[in-house]
């Protein structure tokens, strides 16, 4: 019979921050003030540029959500052929390769940062490879300088999946301008949202052209429809409710980075625990999630059990990334994804956790939830 009492009330993973009522209430009023419902209106001009600021990019092209924005990447960039990605991701990453007629080549990832590892990626390149698409995973940079360098050899193009990494900066820059193209997402579970949403990143004036085209129909004017473009825009209640939650993320970041250094200490020293991974010391971090490693032989309990016994304390953690990718029915054919292929990937899936993660938690209930973590351990 264990002592440690659960929570009272369902602790998720995570919960999205809400902006007061008064504070929508007012810029719906600007909305039908404004008689623009969509369509490049007010608040996604304005939005557009407060965003270029806030993530120090040169051009940013808002979005409906950020698979479609990945999507349009792909084709800005005239992607074909297979490219290298890792498997260690949210599905999305590889299906908007798929929806592209792209074939998704996984590439191991690193077994600290859990980000593709940027020293394989040469070996897996062929006639075929267009592209590399990194994801930097739970908002930790990818190796930027050895992916840039190996894409510059072969004459590559380099996507990234930023979509974790909202407020990210390596020495001062934004993740945004790394690689040809980043992309972010505003959905709700992340620290900074549009309700749904997303944008693409980049320093490329023309790009930007070619993108606002593809994300409108490929419309032109009136009288011209220049590419097989989709639907990606934005609409102004999304875009009105992302300026007003630029007002709010730096105190959740702050939050979060506290709630994090809880975390560290709490679990520091516990075996077969390993912490969320570090950033160089010249990283800006977002501090968006809280993931730890469970390695079954030190810790003497499963990531599975953890994860299972948990629930019953109301604590629900979830398995990010597990299944990878590379597991996924409609991926494990692929040479690249099969068993064995991707040691590292596949140890790291069965280890990892994402823990209760967000601002409306205190230091004391992570205090409480390490507790029951460490009331596990045999
Ligand atoms: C790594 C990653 N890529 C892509 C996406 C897709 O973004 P969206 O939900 O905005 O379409 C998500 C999550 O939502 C994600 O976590």
């Amino acid at each position: 019979m264990t002592t440690v009492k659960g929570f009272d009330k369902p602790i998720y993973v995570t919960r999205p921050v809400f902006p007061t009522l008064d504070e929508v209430t007012a810029k719906l009023r600007e909305i039908w003030d404004s008689q623009w419902l969509t369509n490049n209106g007010p608040q996604h001009q304005a939005l557009e540029q407060e965003l270029t600021r806030f993530l120090k990019v040169p051009y940013l092209s808002l979005f409906n959500n950020g698979t479609i924005a990945l999507m349009v990447a792909c084709q800005s960039l005239r992607l074909s052929g297979d490219v290298i990605t890792t498997p260690f991701t949210f599905a999305a990453t590889p299906h908007v390769l798929s929806w592209n007629n792209i074939r998704p080549i996984f590439c191991d990832i690193d077994p600290v940062t859990m980000n593709i590892d940027a020293g394989r990626i040469e070996s897996m390149i062929t006639p075929q490879t267009t592209a590399i698409l990194a994801v930097h995973v739970f908002g930790i940079p990818c190796d930027v300088a050895t992916i840039q360098s190996v894409a510059d050899k072969y004459g590559l193009r380099v996507v990234y999946d930023a979509a974790h990494a909202f407020g990210v900066e390596i020495a001062g820059r934004g993740i945004g301008t790394f690689g040809d193209i980043s992309m972010m997402s505003f959905h709700a579970t992340k620290l900074y949202h549009t309700l749904e949403g997303g944008a693409l990143m980049h320093g490329d004036k023309n790009l930007k052209a070619r993108i606002d085209l593809l994300k409108n129909f490929g419309i032109k004017n009136e009288e011209e429809v220049v590419m097989p473009g989709i639907n990606g825009k934005m609409n102004e209640v999304q875009a009105a409710v992302g300026r007003i939650m630029l007002g709010y993320v730096e105190a959740e970041r702050e939050k979060r980075r506290q709630l994090g250094a809880v975390y560290d200490e709490e679990l520091a020293d516990v075996p077969g625990i390993t912490l969320m991974p570090k950033a160089a010391a010249d990283v800006k971090l977002n501090h968006q999630y809280y993931v730890i490693r469970v390695d079954e032989a030190a810790f003497g309990r499963s990531r599975d059990y953890v994860y299972d016994e948990f629930k019953k304390y109301n604590v629900f953690a979830r398995k990010y990334f597990h299944p990878l990718c590379s597991e996924f029915t409609c991926y494990r054919q692929l040479p690249s994804a099969r068993a064995g292929e991707l040691p590292v990937a596949e140890k790291t899936g069965r280890e990892v956790l994402s823990m209760p993660m967000y601002g409306g938690l205190s230091a004391d209930d992570v205090r409480k939830i390490c507790g029951i973590l460490k009331s596990f351990r045999r």
